[in-house]
């Protein structure tokens, strides 16, 4: 998988097919950031959320991984010089080692669903790693409704996606894994849940129950 080809178009194609809506929906849960001292963002890409993020807690210390040279430099032009405790890393979050101190907050902004199951379970225990055992996961991604209209239109949308991503960028998911059963795994419990446009898109706030 490889987005460098769709980063210099990766703005004006979420503006023209959704508005501010993947924007609301990365943003929904933003204050339960409050407090939160050290944030990491996986999979950032082109930087909506960092920059929201930034603004809203200038005093946090927020790390940015994202795989793809070409998001990333598109994440550090649209945020600048006004945010300089960002920490950029380009990594695959796999192969990432985290620093020793862990996160009050994981944040995943329409990152999960590139995955298929065994690598998406992978991905999720390597970020509970690098968690607080107290840490609040955000999670904004698509859905798939279980029944009715809602779910055959979801899977229409979620066909001509999966077939985008796939041709452009090399997604290796065909369709989307829920990551509830792997977050739950690692004591994450889903806090709240938003939905909208037709349960298409959700917001949820995962916080981790010390044990
Ligand atoms: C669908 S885009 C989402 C971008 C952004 N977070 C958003 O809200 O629109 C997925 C992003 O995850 C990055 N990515 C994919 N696999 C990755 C990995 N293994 N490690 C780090 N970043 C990765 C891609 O380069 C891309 O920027």
């Amino acid at each position: 998988m490889n987005f460098d080809r769709l980063a210099p178009h990766y703005d004006w194609l979420e503006t023209f097919t959704a508005g501010e809506k993947l924007q609301q929906v990365r943003t929904a849960w933003l204050q339960e950031l409050r407090g939160c001292r050290r944030i990491l963002s996986v999979g950032e890409g082109h930087g909506r959320f960092a920059e929201a993020c930034a603004k809203r807690f200038p005093g946090a210390q927020l790390t940015c991984v994202e795989a793809s040279p070409r998001m990333l430099a598109r994440a550090q032009q649209r945020i600048g010089a006004a945010a300089p405790r960002i920490q950029w890393q380009c990594a695959d979050v796999l192969a990432w080692t985290p620093p020793r101190e862990k996160y009050d907050a994981i944040v995943t902004c329409f990152f999960l669903d590139c995955f298929p199951p065994d690598q998406l379970a992978a991905v999720i225990a390597k970020l509970a790693a690098c968690a607080a055992p107290d840490a609040v996961w955000l999670v904004s991604d698509f859905a798939v409704p279980p029944q009715g209209l809602a779910h055959w239109r979801a899977r229409a949308v979620h066909a001509l996606m999966y077939g985008f991503f796939g041709m452009t960028v090399g997604l290796p998911a065909r369709r989307l894994t829920p990551p509830d059963e792997s977050l739950c795994a690692q004591a994450f419990r889903l806090e709240a849940r938003r939905e909208s446009e037709w349960g298409l898109l959700r917001s949820d706030w995962w916080q981790r129950e010390p044990t």
